[in-house]
């Protein structure tokens, strides 16, 4: 099972500091967020001393003199505070939706120069959560919990400074109250945090066993394991609900207690002071200041102590986000390439050479990067340009290896593939992905049509281009007799395709990509004898002007090519074209007359039947 780094318990400066360089370009709306917090704080603070001035000032005496410029002085205050709260919003809207945009965008950039290899071993669920879920976080980071907790902060202090200007004794009762609450807050909130984690952990269990369930719901039905696949659901789930009720206990226990810390203070506060009005040292004004402040500070003190452990809790987000940052890719262009050919943002493409097509393996070694076991060793070959090379050999012998070795998915460990005479690392990554036309071995559809599909890499294509490949990859008259033509749909990854019409989409993408190095790993290992058959014969005209590699394990489809390998453990263990490999009666004639012998006998038994 995949397991992410271990994350830091701890507050790690480092890992914030990496973070803020997605804030850096928001500093001025930061400020703005600043100065609006402090204003509405600043406003909200007026609020108990209005009520304090017109108790003292008018009902107390019994006066209305001066109350139309009070009710003006109001209205001002209650305008400023409209006006700063839609300040606040808006900036701190901007902010959120700015971070998290750029975030998603840099963490989509990086994920794209990611290698193969990063893929293989990562499960696409964490990267979504970091580009979707992560980012998310951050963005209402820096924008309404930042904003939330300047205007706290603000308002505590305008409020114990005005109450340490209107009566020293309640201001330190106050003061002690907030230090008690912010010591239990902080108690419960670290202990809500951890438990909160081990749900969302649960949670991610569940979403992995629905994830598991949908994906493989025809394999679950045909082995007919639904009873032990929804045993095991019921218990993550069954852990989950005891998990959040563990939560919820804590979370009451804490309102109570917070409620009743809360309650005690204000009492308490009460208690002082009315002796105080008693011998006339206290006014009512301010007894009605200091409870309007004590019951707005608590719920604050309780919201701050919240967001510094929710940031803290956070720091595992900004973690994941900097690991996908610094995971670098395997395989790259080095600085002077692309200072030369540009990047696959920005190619130059006038210092592009054409591409010929000879490729050359010199000494060529591979291991998988977590692998000790070397796939290919020593391989050397010579492919002139317009030769069409066929790549026999058992499950797992390393045919597959050896093209994703000519795509560069994966580079040597040691040796060198020459394209054109050259190294192919001095020529860019991109260059190299234009000049290739690659059907993998599992083909993959995007969700969209077949149109859309087949016109992937170049959507301003003409339809005569695409109907011209698609009829060369046999995929024409299969998609015209769909109700809605090359405008149907495909499905999740061509799910409502036949596996054999994929692979003919696929193989038309191909053609229409028109690289000058055509790679077929297995493209027609679903299509039906006759079609394969038409496809070779037609391919074999294309491949005139192209390199091609075919790798088929039906040995009746490949031998037309030019040469045929057969490849053992990595090592070619023959080479030769049909004939001469026949003529060795070796490995490729065993191979190829157990197949003949199948296909007798196929013919024999279906004749007999139809005696
Ligand atoms: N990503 C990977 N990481 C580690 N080992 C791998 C990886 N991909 C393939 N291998 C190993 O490399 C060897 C060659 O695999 P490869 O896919 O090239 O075989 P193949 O000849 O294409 O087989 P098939 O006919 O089944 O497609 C196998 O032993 C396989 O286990
Ligand atoms: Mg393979």
């Amino acid at each position: 099972m995949y397991e992410e780094n271990n994350l830091d318990s701890k507050f790690n400066y480092k890992e914030w500091k990496k973070i803020l360089g997605f804030v850096r370009p928001y500093r001025k709306l930061i400020i703005y967020l600043f100065i609006s917090s402090i204003m509405l704080a600043f406003a909200i603070a007026l609020y108990p001393m209005i009520a304090r001035y017109a108790l003292n000032n008018f009902i107390i005496v019994q006066t209305t003199d001066g109350l139309g410029y009070f009710i003006a002085f109001i209205i001002v205050v209650v305008l400023a505070q409209a006006l700063f709260d839609i300040i606040w919003g808006a900036v701190a809207m901007r902010i959120d939706l700015g971070v998290g945009k750029d975030m998603r965008h840099t963490l989509f950039k990086h994920t794209q120069t990611l290698s193969i290899e990063y893929f293989n071993k990562t499960p696409v669920g964490f990267i979504l959560a970091r580009i979707n879920h992560d980012t998310h976080s951050m963005g209402g980071m820096f924008s309404w919990m930042l904003g939330s907790a300047i205007d706290h902060v603000f308002y505590i202090v305008f409020a114990l400074v005005n109450m340490f200007i209107l009566s020293t004794t309640l201001a330190w009762i106050m003061l002690v109250i907030i230090i008690v609450l912010v010591i239990v807050t902080g108690y419960y909130q670290k202990r809500l945090i951890g438990l909160n984690r081990l749900t969302r952990s649960q949670n991610s269990l569940i979403t992995a066993a629905y994830n598991e369930n949908i994906n493989g719901v025809q394999t679950i039905k045909s082995i007919g394991c639904e009873k032990l696949i929804k045993d095991y659901f019921d218990s993550v789930n069954n852990t989950m609900r005891s998990k959040t009720m563990a939560v919820d206990k804590v979370k009451r226990s804490f309102i109570f207690i917070v409620a009743l810390l809360g309650g005690a203070g204000i009492a308490l506060i009460i208690y002082a002071s009315v002796p105080l009005v008693y011998q006339k040292l206290l006014d009512i004004g301010t007894l009605s200041a200091f409870i309007s402040y004590s019951f707005a500070i608590i719920p604050r003190v309780e919201d701050l102590t919240y967001m510094i452990n929710n940031t803290i809790s956070l720091q595992a987000n900004v973690e994941r986000i900097n690991s996908l940052m610094d995971s670098a890719p395997t395989v790259f262009d080095q600085q002077d390439i692309i200072d030369k050919y540009g990047d696959i943002y920005k190619p130059k493409y006038e210092n592009w050479e054409p591409i010929k097509g000879d490729i050359e393996f010199c000494d060529v070694s591979f291991k998988y990067p977590q692998s000790d076991t070397y796939v290919l060793k020593n391989f050397s070959l010579k492919i002139p340009a317009g030769t069409s090379i066929a790549i026999v050999g058992q499950t797992g012998a390393g045919k597959s290896t050896l093209v994703n070795l000519i795509c560069r998915f994966y580079e040597p460990t040691s040796g060198t593939i020459l394209i054109d005479g050259i190294d192919y690392k001095k020529r860019s990554l991109l260059w190299l992905e234009d000049n290739l036309s690659y059907v993998l071995q599992s083909p993959h559809l995007f969700s969209g049509t077949i149109k859309e599909n087949i016109k992937y890499k170049n959507p301003l294509a003409s339809d005569e281009d695409m109907y011209t490949a698609s009829k060369l990859a046999q995929a024409h008259n299969f998609i015209e007799k769909l109700d809605k033509g090359y405008e149907t749909d495909v499905g999740q990854d061509g799910g409502k395709l036949s596996t054999g019409q994929k692979q003919l989409i696929s193989i038309a993408r191909a053609l229409m990509a028109n690289g000058k190095i055509l790679i077929l790993d297995e493209a027609t290992s679903s299509v039906d004898t006759k079609t394969e058959q038409l496809i070779n014969s037609i391919t074999s005209e294309i491949k005139q002007d192209k390199t091609s590699f075919i790798i088929a394990h039906r040995l009746a489809s490949v031998k037309s090519a030019d040469i045929i390998i057969v490849v053992d453990s990595g090592n070619i263990v023959e080479m030769g074209n049909h004939k001469q490999l026949l003529s060795k009666h070796g490995l490729y004639y065993n191979m190829y007359t157990s197949q003949r012998f199948d296909d007798e006998q196929d013919k024999f038994f279906k004749e007999k039947n139809t005696l």
